[in-house]
């Protein structure tokens, strides 16, 4: 491929999704984008570059779609999800008034598992939760493995990489394609397109985010401006949890190393408010409301808050 045609794909990707790829790459543009060149009756990588020269808006979306990395497991890496259960979910129990609802994030969701583990969790916590509503937002730019986290059906393989025999039992019904998540927990998760590169700010406030294993493949002012979004979407009292292979060392002041666990972070200032209602935006509180009254009316209905529904705002 000529330098100029890898430009228009690394030019593409890092304005689109923020995914920076240098020429040491080229193999995964090769692989990646095969099946798309074989859909599209185009010869080579050049064809397609040429395509996306002339502004084709359609194939734009689909490279960015097909070069994404989404690799997810249940459970995946267990500690961030035990600190959740054993740590963060008691606290915010203890520290928000009787009735408040929570909202969680999986900010970079792909076929749903990290959603889902947490929804588990939050199903195994009801005692301690005394009946709170639960909202768990789950957010990707890549359209295919939404469309799965929705359906929350996964196969042999995938629960066996994670899920607990207990939990399996617990929270899947055997179909015959495969196990799908049982249907209070799949009430309790909802899932948009959502780029973490545009405005995170009609997704309103949560009080725990997990934005894992997706700011790897930025450069690092990009992972400094969507670390500072994520913060401020962080209730001053919430808990943001990175990949293993992240940080947010040298990228930003606004977060702050959490006590008991890598990779645990919140909020340098928040000692400045206790409860999210303080700071929340007005419109993050009312889309709660509805959300609960909503859920009063019908416990099957899974759609998002109202703040969600404009549809895919936050997409690229
Ligand atoms: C490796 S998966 C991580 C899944 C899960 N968080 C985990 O740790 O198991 C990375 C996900 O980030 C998504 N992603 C990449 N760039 C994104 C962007 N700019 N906005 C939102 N999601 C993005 C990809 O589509 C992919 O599903």
């Amino acid at each position: 491929m000529t330098p100029a045609a890898f430009e228009v794909f690394a030019t593409l990707l890092k304005s689109r999704s923020g995914l920076v790829i240098g020429p040491d790459k080229l193999y995964l543009l090769e692989t990646r984008l095969a099946a798309l060149l074989r859909a599209h009756n185009l010869v080579d990588l050049e064809a397609l570059a040429l395509a996306l020269r002339g502004g084709n808006a359609t194939l734009a979306a689909a490279v960015v779609e097909a070069m994404t990395t989404n690799e997810t497991f249940f459970f995946r890496d267990d500690k961030p999800f035990a600190h959740f259960r054993g740590q963060v979910l008691p606290q915010l129990a203890a520290s928000r008034p009787a009735g408040a609802g929570l909202r969680f994030w999986s900010a970079a969701a792909s076929t749903g598992q990290e959603a889902y583990s947490l929804a588990m969790i939050v199903a195994e916590s009801q005692a301690l939760l005394g009946g709170r509503r639960v909202e768990i937002v789950g957010t990707d730019i890549a359209r295919e493995p939404l469309a799965r986290a929705r359906a929350g059906l996964y196969t042999q393989f995938e629960v066996q990489r994670g899920v607990p025999m207990t939990a399996l039992v617990k929270h899947f019904r055997k179909e015959p394609e495969g196990w799908r998540i049982a249907e209070p927990l799949r009430a309790m998760a909802s899932f948009r397109e959502w780029n973490l590169l545009a405005d995170l700010r009609p997704l309103g406030q949560f009080d725990t985010i997990f934005c894992r294993n997706v700011l790897i493949y930025f450069d690092q002012p990009t992972k400094t401006r969507v670390l500072e979004a994520i913060a401020e979407r962080l209730a001053p009292d919430g808990v943001l949890y990175l990949g293993g292979a992240e940080t947010i060392l040298g990228l930003t002041e606004r977060l702050v190393a959490a006590p008991g666990g890598h990779g645990v972070y919140r909020r340098a200032n928040a000692g400045a408010a206790s409860s999210p209602s303080a700071t929340a935006p007005l419109g993050a509180i009312a889309s709660a409301m509805k959300v609960i009254s909503a859920s009063a009316a019908a416990a099957t209905d899974s759609r998002p808050v109202s703040s969600l529904r404009s549809g895919a705002a936050g997409a690229s």
